[in-house]
């Protein structure tokens, strides 16, 4: 089918099932033009709360639509690629938390959204990019387990007073992002500013000009007077950054920059899963309430 059939297809159908297509700014540039909403994690559970239509279809990983379907089990959420699953978040599973838990019994767990929903039940508070600092800073204790991503608990622990215990997890994707990278851009590119995602290595983030989610590195770009801008995330995000700013310029920090999760997802896909209403994401119902706990506590937490 031509694109254009495509996409009218998937209009009528998101009519015909009362769905809204909900995209993450890595997702392919097609898919994230079709989505009602294009955002990043935190946007994206808040926006999951907000919308009324029946059938939320979720072009991302696995975890976004298992969040989705946590904060508004009413709804139905579909994920067009069954198999997208964030290789971060499988990186802990919940028999290794409850070891962690035991051996830290008064450290109250903060698990990245980046995590599967029996990861998110075993665990306090959630947090996205967006929020890390905040959420732990919120915490009335002295030491905190971070779960999975440890780049950036490291970015929090240099945020915060607390102790903070991590797991080995990381994004494959941000960690082969080097130094190295981003200080041959720079001299390509001596004008621009290094923007760049908390997921990356330390030692990559001590030379950004700017740390944020992908939403706040969206609106540093739009609201910086600089004109140009290397991008030290998911290459996916350049697509949404051209149509905040299509006036600047923005450079991929590496041909590696790219989740190969994320992409799975296309407008076939879509089409498929409206018509068919698949794939559902289930999440059992005692792990559904503990971890939205987790996420409510998370959405009530305040960031400035
Ligand atoms: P944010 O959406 O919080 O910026 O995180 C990026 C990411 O890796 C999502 O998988
Ligand atoms: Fe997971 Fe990294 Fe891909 Fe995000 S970019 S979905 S953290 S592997």
């Amino acid at each position: 089918m031509q694109q254009a059939d495509l996409i009218k297809r998937i209009k009528e159908l998101k009519l015909k099932r009362n769905a809204v297509i909900l995209s993450h700014y890595y997702s392919r540039p097609e898919v994230q033009d079709i989505a009602d909403f294009v955002g990043d994690s935190l946007a994206l559970s808040q926006e999951a709360l907000r919308q009324d239509a029946e059938v939320i279809v979720f072009c991302g990983v696995h975890f976004m639509g298992e969040s989705a379907a946590i904060l508004s089990p009413n709804k139905t959420v579909l994920l067009p690629e069954i198999d997208a699953s964030c290789p971060m978040a499988d990186m802990l599973d919940v028999e290794e938390l409850k070891r962690l838990k035991e051996k830290h019994p008064d450290a109250p767990v903060v698990s990245y959204v980046n995590s599967s929903a029996a990861i998110k039940a075993e665990s306090y508070i959630c947090c996205t990019s967006a929020n890390a600092v905040e959420v732990v800073n919120s915490l009335d204790a002295d030491e905190v387990i971070f779960v999975p991503d440890k780049n950036l608990a490291a970015y929090v622990a240099a945020r915060t007073d607390k102790k903070i215990i991590i797991w080995e997890g990381h994004c494959p994707t941000h960690h082969q992002i080097l130094r190295e990278d981003v200080l041959n851009m720079k001299e390509k590119h001596p004008q621009a500013k290094f923007i760049a995602h908390p997921e990356c290595r330390p030692e990559v983030l001590e030379i950004a000009d700017h740390v944020a989610s992908t939403r706040g590195m969206m609106l540093y770009a739009k609201n910086s007077p600089a004109q140009e801008f290397i991008i030290g995330t998911e290459c996916g995000l350049i697509h949404g950054l051209l149509k905040a700013a299509p006036e600047k310029k923005y450079y991929c920090i590496s041909e590696f920059a790219c989740c190969p999760s994320m992409k799975m997802v296309n407008l076939e896909k879509v089409l498929t899963s409206l018509e068919n209403m698949q794939h559902r994401v289930a999440v059992p119902k005692d792990v559904r309430v503990k971890a939205k706990e987790a996420l409510d506590r998370m959405l009530s937490v305040i960031v400035k």
